[in-house]
């Protein structure tokens, strides 16, 4: 048994996944609290004054002067690349843009050649380090994506990596299209047909780059329905720079989510918050590329269900902190504290398939915590860019502490 004491304060979504409206912002505070976990679970938690004698061998973490808060759930990650985007990084800080990089064969395609160049246990040792990163800043959950092989090789390596580093993982196997290939099309067609049945049994999701000069709504509608019938859950990556119709699209397919947001109009606001499919928001990679910020107030205060996720990748967001993901919730997304925090545990988990047993501080729950070093929870969002996590528990055992 792990158990935590002495807390400041223990705060946690309290409504069930995923949180949509008023309930986004519903969190429970419990003053001076302790967690109790056993066998990888909470098994109880709630005020110190209501904490009995506990038998048996128990392990104590002390928790004074710290706010616990779930281990936090990054479900929009792309930790499997080697190299890095320096050089596109400061030709972009002297003017060059994102979207002209791509066009000219940089961006994605730079990164899927040098990770083309490296062999399988690079590329577990890549992501392994960003799994690091990921986990001091606070993250327990991560979502891995592939999309910088391309190939069949590197494509089921980067699935096997996000694996091994204990990621859950998507296959992107539609985010650009290589440069062997004609077009297109022709690049689906030998993605489909040779990589599909392997990656169906590595991944639990797809995902699908939607964008002038990616893939086009027709062409993500047969990836994304071939996927499907072979058992994957659906993402897509969405109104990034021009509204194409995606969020149509993700309706249509009852897709798990659609991420980025930052084009989305009135109408794709309404219709996400009429359907089951998440929203999921990435103000870092807006922040990184100097876009405008997607319309997360009009899509809360609508009804549609939200998510927040880092979005790290060499990029369009160097960046593994959920807790600065949460700063920018509420300075650039109007989203509260409490809201931030629902949108990056518990719904988070909901894209993931895993809300039934993660994202929240309760038993039964995985014993998956983050204590942050503040007196009080909402120092998460306030603290911008701020050294908060003192420790991190993972399947109820201390993984991190500085
Ligand atoms: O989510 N938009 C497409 N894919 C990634 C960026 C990938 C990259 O620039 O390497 C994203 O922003
Ligand atoms: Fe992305």
């Amino acid at each position: 048994m792990l158990l935590v004491r002495d807390l400041a304060q223990l705060a946690t979504p309290s409504a069930g996944a995923p949180a949509r409206g008023e309930a986004l912002g519903e969190v429970e505070v419990v003053e001076r609290a302790f967690v109790l976990c056993e066998g990888g679970r909470i098994i109880a938690c709630g005020a110190m004054s209501q904490l009995g004698a506990l038998e048996g061998e128990v392990e104590e973490v002390d928790g004074s002067g710290l706010c616990a808060i779930p281990g936090l759930v990054d479900c929009h990650t792309h930790p499997c690349f080697l190299g890095d985007r320096v050089e596109e990084f400061a030709l972009r800080a002297a003017g060059a843009s994102y979207e002209e990089l791509h066009a000219a064969g940089g961006g994605i395609l730079s990164t899927v050649r040098a990770t083309r160049a490296g062999d399988e246990s690079e590329l577990h040792a890549a992501v392994e380090q960003h799994r690091g990163w990921m986990l001091r800043a606070g993250t327990t959950t991560f979502e891995g994506k592939s999309g910088y092989g391309l190939d069949r090789e590197t494509e089921l390596a980067s699935l096997r990596a996000v694996a091994a580093a204990g990621g859950v993982p998507t296959w992107l196997g539609a985010h650009a299209t290589p440069p062997e290939f004609e077009d297109a099309d022709d690049y689906l067609e030998f993605a489909l047909t040779e990589v599909m049945p392997e990656a169906a049994q590595l991944a639990q999701a797809a995902d699908v780059f939607v964008e002038q000069g990616a893939f086009t709504v027709e062409q993500a509608r047969r990836y994304l329905s071939a996927c499907r019938d072979a058992g994957l859950a659906l993402r897509l990556h969405g109104d990034q720079f021009n509204e194409l119709g995606a969020v149509e699209l993700a309706v249509e397919l009852g897709a798990r989510s659609i991420d980025h947001l930052e084009a989305t109009g009135e109408a794709g606001v309404r219709g996400l918050a009429e359907s089951d499919v998440v929203g999921v928001l990435l103000p870092a990679s807006a922040l990184f590329l100097d876009r405008p910020m997607p319309p997360a107030r009009a899509l809360v205060d609508a009804g549609a269900a939200v998510a927040l996720a880092t979005d790290f990748n060499p990029g369009s967001a160097f960046c593994e902190s959920l807790a600065l993901v949460c700063s920018l919730a509420s300075t650039q997304l109007c989203l509260a504290p409490a809201e931030a925090l629902t949108a990056s545990t518990v719904n988070a988990a909901h894209v993931l398939g895993r809300a039934d047993r993660c994202g929240r501080i309760a038993p039964g729950f995985d014993a998956d915590l983050v204590l942050l070093a503040a007196p009080d929870w909402r120092h998460l969002a306030y603290h911008l860019g701020g050294d908060l996590v003192a420790t991190v528990i993972q399947g109820g055992r201390v993984v991190w502490s500085r």
